[in-house]
């Protein structure tokens, strides 16, 4: 069974992406479940903020949560910043969990801003709606080095880059099964 790290900026579109996937695959009757950071952030890992030794543990929890559906042989998307090279590759490695960026240019993201958070981050220094660490924007992102899979969510249009996600997702089942 499958678990698949996807990692990219807040407001890219992993969420919808995956669940879409999901959808996708239970019309095939693939049993897949979306571990996502933001739902994780209220319950599981509701001690965490956004340091970078929070995120890194954040990213091992999901982690874990998700090689626990794994072993049940349920295919889990990981749908999180994942912003750290060093623990994708870490999951890549434990789990043999393939790394999907999701990309979509800084510019987009915040002519979209779906969440209100990049205009919070360009607020001056001292306003009291400031976001001082946001992912991207006066926080670290590490440029994937080496992702197995690339969805640009500025160029290409949702069901497109679901259904490549999908593709992608089968592909690997089909190679494990090989
Ligand atoms: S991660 O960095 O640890 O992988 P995760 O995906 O769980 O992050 O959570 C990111 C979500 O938290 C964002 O989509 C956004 O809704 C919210 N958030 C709040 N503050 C921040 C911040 N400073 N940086 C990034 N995301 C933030």
């Amino acid at each position: 069974m499958l678990l698949i790290q996807l990692t990219g900026l807040s407001g890219a579109g992993k969420t919808s992406i995956a669940f879409r996937v999901q959808q996708l695959l239970l019309q095939k009757d693939i049993a897949a479940e979306i571990v996502d950071g933001d739902a994780y952030r209220k319950t599981l890992c509701k001690d965490l903020g956004f340091s970078a030794a929070d995120r890194r543990e954040n990213i091992r929890r999901l982690g874990a949560v998700a090689d626990a559906l794994v072993q049940q042989n349920i295919i889990a998307i990981i749908a999180a910043i994942n912003p750290y090279e060093d623990v994708r590759q870490e999951l890549k490695t434990k789990y043999n969990a393939p790394i999907v960026w999701v990309h979509c240019s800084l510019d987009i993201l915040i002519e979209r801003d779906t969440k209100g958070l990049y205009r919070r981050a360009f607020l001056p220094a001292g306003h009291p709606e400031k976001i001082t660490n946001l992912t991207g924007v006066n926080d670290v992102y590490d440029i994937p080095v080496d992702a197995d899979l690339i969805i640009s969510t500025h160029t290409e249009d949702p069901e497109t880059s679901a259904v490549r996600l999908l593709a992608f997702v089968l592909k690997n089942l089909i190679d494990e099964e090989s």
